[in-house]
């Protein structure tokens, strides 16, 4: 998979891919992330990348050309299934979005900044708008490194053991059990006994029930979700 993300900060997005999975995903050749300036691609005549609002309002908007050569310099080179924009009026993301998004093959992330992007981007160049949540971030780039992180440890062989990004809360619906390591006891307080027991017929009963308890205390709002 190649994610390529299109920002006018892009210093904001280079740590998270140089550390842990994301770092030996990237070096494993399962992704490559490229990160474009958008300043790379600012219109000449004016050497800038906003503007101010028509009809007036605080804030400057990102301008359409830049934008434009910069996505269609990528489209000269490879087709993408989506061209996202990371906006906080856009769709909500989630657990299920994210494995849809893991099967694509190549995508990019647009990140907004200051006040967003001039609207006729997002009516014409844009696939799909996602949100990470219900509030106002200083622009997409934190948004599309989350996204980024959660699609790529869904891609097989990211994860050393492949169960693993299975049993992740939100994969089924339920919130993940409770999870212990040594050691079994610690300062009085002890490791479930049926965890130790040895019994994995009896473990897997108790962590399902332990997923259900937790989903219904917390988030019953995803047992209620039929799809
Ligand atoms: N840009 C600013 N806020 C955002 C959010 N909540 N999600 C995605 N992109 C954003």
């Amino acid at each position: 998979m190649r994610i390529d993300i299109i920002s006018v900060v892009p210093e904001l997005l280079n740590s998270p891919f140089q550390a842990s999975i994301l770092k030996r995903a990237i070096s494993k050749g399962l992704v490559e992330i490229k990160v474009h300036n958008l300043r790379d691609y600012a219109v000449k005549s004016y050497d800038q990348v906003d503007d101010y609002q028509y009809g007036g309002g605080s804030g400057m908007v990102l301008m359409i050309e830049p934008i434009e050569k910069c996505i269609n310099q990528l489209k000269e080179d490879r087709n993408y299934d989506e061209i996202i924009y990371m906006t906080p009026d856009g769709e909500r993301f989630d657990q299920k979005m994210a494995n849809r998004l893991s099967l694509h093959k190549n995508i990019i992330l647009l990140c907004g900044h200051y006040k967003g992007v001039d609207q006729r981007v997002r009516d014409h160049f844009i696939t799909r708008e996602i949100s990470i949540g219900d509030y106002v971030l200083s622009g997409g780039e934190l948004g599309a490194l989350v996204v980024s992180d959660a699609v790529i440890r869904l891609i097989p062989g990211v994860l050393g053991n492949q169960d693993s990004a299975l049993t992740d809360s939100f994969q089924d619906d339920l919130l993940a059990p409770p999870i212990y390591t040594r050691p079994a006891e610690y300062k009085g307080m002890k490791v479930p006994e049926v965890l130790r027991s040895g019994n994995f017929a009896k473990i897997d009963e108790w962590r399902e029930e332990q997923a259900e308890k937790n989903t219904q205390k917390r988030r019953p709002d995803l047992m209620d979700d039929e799809c």
